[in-house]
């Protein structure tokens, strides 16, 4: 069965001259229990598709199947009633409640639902010890560091044990240990027979995928699957960089990061040097 089937979807911001096309005819459909990953670089409509999928936006055109029913143009109750039973978001900002601990940061997706108080904390404080910042339950969020932020909002993702998770950039700004106990939480979520849709920029996280969708100009320009999948996106984000290259050599730290790149990419690959020559005669 498929959890998400999207016809056409678009979705545009503002008016007139100053109008962004932020998505544009996105056809889109995800199996249930489907770990997707989408990709594609900054402005490409990633969070505007994710907030689309969520019930969090609307699209302006297309269709919009949720779990096989209509939910293109509902109105703003059925949404949040179904976002509160269904779906659980890990944002790109964490979105948690200044004025509010950690312990009741988690435990708020279930106060929407009506659970007793006592069995909403437990069950918050719970996640929270299966993440490993239990300790942290009484603290507020501006006490935490980046990475317990990270994992206290992927624990009020996970409290109403939700069968969709949407994670936009969970391991952004994390060192890779934090990022692996990030990984293996939502990893674990998937295992479990849940769907997960993830944006992120770095392709080492497609490993953990069934498949990869990339997105340019607010429309799917590619999509991956199997093994290979980390090789070739790769080498898709190692062209991007060498397009983008003569326009960035006049800045001094790019250079540094590009001899690095080079170096890495110094088998059957010399197109880039080309192109830092070119950009130095610019
Ligand atoms: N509320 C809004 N009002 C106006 N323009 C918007 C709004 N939200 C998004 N946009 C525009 O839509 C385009 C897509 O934005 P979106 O946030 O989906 O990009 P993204 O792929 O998530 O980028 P990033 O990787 O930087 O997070 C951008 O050009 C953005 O400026
Ligand atoms: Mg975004």
């Amino acid at each position: 069965m498929n959890v998400i089937e999207m016809n056409q979807i678009s979705r545009s911001f503002g008016m007139g001259n100053g109008t962004t096309t932020a998505l544009e005819g996105i056809d889109l459909i995800v199996p249930k229990g489907e770990f997707l990953v989408i990709m594609g670089s900054s402005g490409s409509g990633k969070s505007t598709l994710l907030n689309i999928i969520g019930l969090l936006d609307q699209a302006d055109q297309g269709e919009y199947l949720l779990d096989g029913k209509d939910v293109a143009f509902i109105s703003q109750r059925k949404q949040a009633k179904i976002r509160r039973n269904n779906i659980g978001f890990i944002f790109q900002s964490f979105n948690l409640i200044g004025r509010m601990n950690i312990l009741e940061n988690v435990s708020l997706p279930l106060l929407y639902k009506g659970v007793s108080t006592v069995k909403r904390l437990e069950r918050a404080s719970e996640i929270l010890k299966y993440l490993g910042i239990q300790e942290k339950e009484y603290y507020f969020p501006n006490q935490l560091s980046g990475g317990q932020l990270q994992r206290a909002a992927i624990a009020r993702a996970m409290v109403n044990r939700p069968s969709i998770v949407l994670a936009d950039e969970p391991t952004g700004n994390l060192d890779t240990k934090a990022s692996k106990v990030i990984m293996a939480a939502l990893q674990e979520i998937h295992q479990a027979g849940n769907t997960i849709i993830m944006v992120t920029h770095n392709p080492d996280l497609a490993v953990y995928a069934d498949r990869v969708i990339n997105m340019e100009d607010g429309k799917i320009v590619e999509e991956f699957v199997g093994k290979s999948m980390t090789k070739e996106i790769k080498e898709l984000q190692d062209e991007a960089e060498e397009i983008v290259e003569p326009a960035t050599s006049l800045a001094i730290e790019p250079t540094a990061k590009r001899e690095k790149t080079k170096v890495r990419n110094k088998k059957g690959k010399n197109t880039k040097k080309t192109s830092s020559k070119e950009a130095k005669n610019a």
